[in-house]
């Protein structure tokens, strides 16, 4: 039996996930449509402790201003009944055909400039509900065919895009801040910003760039063949990982939304041992939200929608349980010791050491045995079956 979540353990859904009613590029919708507090109000009773939300998840692309601010007061009655926070919010800017090119990067200008007010209302709308991450996803920012995008200019439209809202949140003094998606296609043949590493990459050319981080998914890594753990690493080495979107993948193939630890749970393993137990020798850690970003399978009716989010947070317990034990393991103390994991938070250079006493060490280099050095053994298969071991016992 796994425990009942907490609002400690952070966990908070895509209003967008549970309220997926499976219309996909080959069938129609196999589940009714819930209202949006309908939602909210089955994830809190199975202990979630947050929301999240698209502009359009909640109010329909093209009502009035009216009519709007009902439904997100409603939306607001239900969130703080039932005890839940809007810890992030994001903007829908793929699903309106006159998006078919992209937002910030769409060839046709009009686009980019009414995507920009689309995205600034609702920074006003995040920031009023009390959101600290604005998630930008660019699905629709790319192209099919290399001849139709200049990408300089892509990348300098995207740049500018960013950069204004960064400043308008800035400007207005909310405590906001945005986290990029990278993600390599689908709904797009390429899409920029593929990886976490072309983001990082990105976001060190913007102006108001100390405000804008990352939300790597899991999925979108290993559809790009990368590991989601390391890439997380990456992102919390540059102080960039502001949000996740778990979930799980097979692998290279279209995006499977899969409940997290669905697809490869040893990669799971490791994730939430380094969200919940942060690097072996210390190191920036993660303290958002443990928030899923996955679809409850096209199979499953209503039932399956509920149990599926439930199954999204037990397995991310019993990971964090597991991921404990792991650590508290004198036996893999020992094992990362002998592996030298714990040696390598050493630096190369001893303190104080300069480049000319370096190179007239020549315990360095001339008196260096490197077939000795050849002949250590890192253990590290024995490290990895320890993991495995607590994963399955
Ligand atoms: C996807 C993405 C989206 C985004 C969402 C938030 O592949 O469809 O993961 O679900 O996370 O649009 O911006
Ligand atoms: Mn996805
Ligand atoms: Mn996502």
């Amino acid at each position: 039996m796994t425990r009942t979540p907490t609002p400690d353990d952070k966990f908070s859904f895509g209003l967008w996930t549970v309220g997926w009613t499976a219309a996909d590029p080959f069938g129609s919708a196999t589940r009714p449509a819930l209202a949006p507090w309908e939602y909210a109000k089955g994830l809190a009773d199975l202990g979630a402790w947050g929301i999240t939300f698209h502009d359009d998840d909640v109010v329909p692309f093209g009502t009035g201003d009216a009519e709007r601010d009902e439904i997100y007061a409603t939306l607001g009655r239900t969130v703080d009944e039932s005890g839940l926070v809007i810890e992030m919010v994001t903007t829908n800017t793929f699903t309106h055909p006159m998006f078919k090119d992209g937002a910030f990067t769409s060839n046709d200008r009009s686009v980019r400039r009414y995507a920009l007010r689309k995205i600034l209302r609702n920074v006003d709308l995040a920031a009023s509900v009390g959101a600290t991450t604005f998630v930008m996803w660019g699905g629709r920012e790319g192209q099919e065919y290399d001849g139709a995008k200049d990408v300089n200019a892509a990348l300098s439209r995207y740049a500018e895009g960013i950069d204004t809202v960064a400043g308008y949140i800035k400007d207005k003094g909310y405590d906001l801040r945005i986290a990029l998606e990278p993600k390599p296609n689908e709904p797009r043949g390429d899409i920029l910003l593929p990886t976490v590493g072309h983001a990082l990459g990105f976001i060190a050319e913007l102006e108001n760039g100390d405000i804008v981080g990352l939300n790597p998914e899991t999925g979108h890594e290993q559809m790009a063949g990368l590991n989601y753990t390391t890439g997380l690493g990456q992102a919390l080495w540059a102080n960039k990982l502001f949000h996740i979107d778990l979930n799980g993948q097979h692998g290279p193939r279209y995006d499977q939304d899969l409940v997290f630890g669905h697809g490869d749970l040893i990669s799971a393993f490791f994730t939430v041992d380094l969200v919940e137990n942060g690097f072996p020798s210390g190191g920036p850690r993660y303290d958002g939200a443990r928030h899923f970003d996955y679809k409850p399978s096209r199979t499953d009716g209503l039932p399956g929608v509920w149990a599926s989010a439930k199954a999204n947070m037990d397995t991310y317990i019993m990971l964090k349980e597991k991921a404990a034990a792991y650590r508290a393991d004198p036996r893999v103390r020992e094992a990362m010791e002998y592996s030298g994991v714990l040696d390598l938070a050493t630096p190369t250079l001893g303190e104080g050491e300069t480049l000319e006493a370096f190179l007239a060490d020549r315990s360095v280099f001339e008196d260096f045995d490197p077939t000795a050095a050849a002949e250590r053994d890192y253990g590290f298969v024995k490290l990895n079956q320890l993991a495995i071991e607590h994963l399955l016992g």
